[in-house]
């Protein structure tokens, strides 16, 4: 994909569903009494393969009902695979399944693609086993996964991680079982699976970062319209952060609290933002969000703020060059155990654009007032990577060339048509 150099962004969207949220529907939807609707399901390949697995596991899913709505229809449990689940690229699907089939009595296997088969799995594997699961994995517990589940104990778990996939997999392994299971995280993570449990009719409580579930609760079928991805969003607010005659809206947004703090952060660093026509959802705070220039200073971002930019820190280090002060970024190891490592590819990809940059074991610190030229970029078949240098750039001098672009397509398959749609030149 080719790049050239923008004078603008202008422009208003909407965008496909938040890919969280719909994991998370369609698998509370596949365990719950009725039919779920769901219509702007995310069109990512990661949500396609939850639905995949899901059908392996014996649910009837249908897709291309009106308005593109997907209807899944409930059962009580899942029936035996024929076959490996097939995870693909999506973290999220594995760990997140993993949790109900902890409690299934049957054995199962699950593997992804080559991405996937690096990531680490042991932070799912420690808690189900406390359960009650047999769970073994390949080396370093890497997938591939067998699972062998059943009746499962209740758990009490404090989690090592800031990991929502985590805290989600316990959660619905604990629903599944006898007792009242505890999950605790060191920082707050995206609380989408407490908010879905509760939309679908679950009883939790929650107490800073603990989350509690009595076990053996009943699920009842949603209708939902999935709100507007805002990790997605990100991509076009940095894009519209860096022209002085930006005007872009994005209508029908997620703007849950523990994901919107890109939109934070870009107001502290100069952007001007309004948000509008705040709704809730099932729980999930909606919106319509206006972006306009402002001089861009610096900031850095540690401790529970990188947990919550999570997926927006490698943008935001994309575009660090272009402020006036730099952004450092602290506390992201994580970082390196996503769909690649992502502070390598981040620094290697801003130096082939001529950008200086630190690169550090949990994060980057890159210098403000930086010009960049058009270059090569390595996507290393990683979505975000793929988008976070699309942004970049735009500002750069001459045209640059995104390797692995189709990479994109994991969550955001319109997204290369969507820029051009809102980028003057
Ligand atoms: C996600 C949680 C995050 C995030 C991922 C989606 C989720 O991963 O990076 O894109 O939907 O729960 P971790 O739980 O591994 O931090």
């Amino acid at each position: 994909m080719i790049i050239r150099p923008a004078k603008n962004i202008l422009g208003a969207l909407r965008l496909p569903g938040d890919k969280s949220i719909s994991h998370r529907y369609a698998m509370l939807g596949a365990l719950a009494e009725g039919a779920t609707r769901l219509s702007n399901y995310s069109n990512g390949a990661d949500c396609a393969s939850t639905l995949q697995c899901l059908r392996q596991l014996g649910c009837t899913i249908r897709n291309g009902q009106e308005g593109g709505t997907i209807q899944i229809d409930g059962r009580e449990r899942f029936s035996s695979p024929e076959a490996s689940l097939d995870c693909g690229n999506s973290g999220s699907t594995m760990r997140m399944i993993s949790g109900f089939l902890a409690a299934h009595n049957f054995s199962c296997d699950l593997h992804g693609d080559s991405s996937l088969s690096r990531r680490p799995m042991g932070r799912v594997i420690t808690p189900l086993r406390l359960m009650g699961a047999q769970i073994s994995a390949g080396i370093g517990d890497r997938p591939p996964l067998h699972i062998h589940g059943g009746k499962l104990a209740a758990i009490d778990y404090q989690s090592p991680v800031a990991s929502a996939q985590v805290k989600s997999a316990v959660l619905f392994a604990g629903l599944l079982a006898e007792g009242e299971t505890s999950v605790e995280e060191p920082y707050r993570t995206r609380d989408h699976s407490e908010q879905a449990l509760r939309a679908f009719g679950v009883e939790l409580t929650r107490r800073r970062n603990r989350v509690t579930l009595p076990g053996g609760q009943k699920l009842r079928a949603i209708d939902a319209v999935i709100p507007g991805d805002i990790s997605s969003a990100a991509f076009f607010f940095c894009a519209a952060a860096l022209f002085p005659d930006s005007n872009l809206v994005i209508e029908n947004l997620l703007l849950n609290p523990t994901r919107a703090a890109l939109l934070d952060v870009l107001k502290l660093l100069g952007a001007r933002i309004s948000v509008i026509n705040l709704e809730e959802h099932h729980g999930e705070l909606v919106g319509t969000v206006k972006i306009e220039y402002g001089l861009l200073t610096g900031v850095t971002i540690a401790g529970g703020q990188s947990v919550a930019l999570i997926d927006e820190l490698p943008v935001l280090a994309a575009i660090a060059p272009y402020t006036r002060d730099g952004i450092e970024i602290r506390d992201a190891k994580e970082l390196r155990v996503k769909e690649s490592d992502r502070i390598a590819l981040v620094a290697n990809n801003l130096r082939a654009m001529g950008a200086e940059c630190e690169e550090r074991e949990s994060g980057l610190k890159v210098p403000g007032g930086q010009k960049l030229h058009g270059a090569e970029i390595d996507s290393g078949h990683d979505h975000r990577i793929a988008m976070a240098f699309a942004v970049a750039a735009l500002r750069a001098n001459g045209e640059s060339k995104i390797n692995g672009a189709e990479a994109a397509a994991i969550s955001f398959p319109a997204f290369f048509e969507m820029l051009e749609g809102v980028v003057e030149r």
